[in-house]
């Protein structure tokens, strides 16, 4: 049998709602990862420290007796976001963040920002105040094609906004296509990259595999196997600027199951299992430790987690849902197989 064991992990990018969805949830990630960056597209957004601290206590709350782990919390940017909420941001130390949604990109993205020169003055401040800015990266434009959003938002949007702002620390988040691992690859210092499983796992062909796929459907969407492979690479090579972020992101099945369902996958039940087996097919396992557990602590300069965890090569069957709230949640591969298995964690 083959193990491994690895420094406890961190998800720098995940969806974790509210209330009893929450609840149902948050237990996946806590059992796989010490600490793990909340995003902000709540209804409503959260956009203000103090919605932030109030989400963080009731992410505590809802924690299974006994499970430490720490909510990093990020705030979401809006056309109004004032350059003095970067400052309550940075003395309440639990915010590490903003979240960039461009304006109607994306699940919840309605109150994001419309025209990146309006957030000018707080980006200037978040600079100052040595903030990471964190960044969904599509144009938002209907007559530009889905699958050419992300490469778009690079040229019209990124590349001026990370010259602009030379000390931003930037995370392009959840990327998708070869065009952006070289961007970050060519690009100054303080810019970095999350990938998630599915995008390292599988192509845009998962959304039409013998009939419509609604579960393999998220924002940016499935790229073509070229993408992948470069995903695949620059995970495996081992380059800290790149590192795990799950995007897991629950919606109940109706919302997905229907004509015109929600982006976004969920993940979390078997996320670090996911990401073995694509360092495991990339020839990498020696770095998936690197990855999921150096890489983005070291860019968001939190240290790094005591504890281990441990993975075994035994494939395991994912159950077809699971409970959330009082609806239910189909999470990736239900049904099918997972190579990996969460063996044990040692908190450390
Ligand atoms: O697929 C996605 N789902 N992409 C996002 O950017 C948001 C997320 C969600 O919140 O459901
Ligand atoms: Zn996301």
């Amino acid at each position: 049998m083959t193990a491994i064991t690895i420094r406890r992990p961190d998800d720098l990018h995940l969806h974790l709602r509210d209330g009893e969805a929450m609840r149902s949830v948050l237990p996946f990630t806590a059992a796989r990862f010490a600490r793990a960056l909340v995003m902000p597209n709540l209804r409503p957004p959260v956009t203000a420290t103090q919605q932030a601290l109030a989400y963080r206590q009731r992410i505590l709350d809802a924690l299974p007796a006994g499970v430490a782990f720490e909510p990093l919390m990020t705030l979401y940017l809006t056309d109004r976001t004032e350059p003095a909420e970067v400052d309550r941001a940075r003395a309440s130390g639990c915010i590490v963040g903003f979240k960039l949604y461009p304006a109607g990109a994306t699940t919840h993205s309605d109150a994001g920002v419309t025209d990146i020169r309006k957030v000018d003055a707080v980006l200037s401040r978040m600079e100052e105040q040595d903030l990471v800015l964190e960044v969904h990266g599509e144009v938002t434009d209907p007559q530009v094609d889905v699958f050419d959003r992300e490469a778009r938002f690079i040229e019209e949007v990124l590349t001026g906004l990370a010259a602009r702002f030379p000390r931003l620390r930037i995370v392009f988040e959840h990327i998708t296509t070869r065009a952006a691992v070289q961007f970050v690859l060519g690009s100054r210092p303080g810019i970095a990259a999350t990938l998630t499983p599915q995008h390292l796992l599988m192509n845009r062909n998962a959304l039409f595999a013998g009939g419509i796929r609604p579960h393999h459907y998220c924002l940016p969407v499935l790229k073509s196997e070229p993408d992948r492979e470069a995903l695949n690479a620059a995970a495996a090579s081992g380059d800290p600027r790149f590192f795990l972020g799950t995007d897991s992101a629950p919606h109940a099945r109706g919302a997905k199951e229907t004509a015109c369902g929600c982006a976004g996958m969920f993940c979390a039940h078997g996320a670090i299992e996911l990401y073995a087996e694509a360092f495991e097919a990339a020839g990498a396992l020696a770095r998936l430790e690197a990855f999921a557990s150096e890489h983005g602590a070291d860019f968001y300069r939190l240290p790094r987690n005591e504890g281990r965890i441990t993975l075994i090569k035994t494939p395991w069957e994912v159950p077809r849902s699971y409970p959330f709230g009082t609806e239910e949640i189909v999470p990736l591969r239900a049904g099918e197989h997972i190579g990996w298995r969460l063996a044990g964690t040692e908190r450390g």
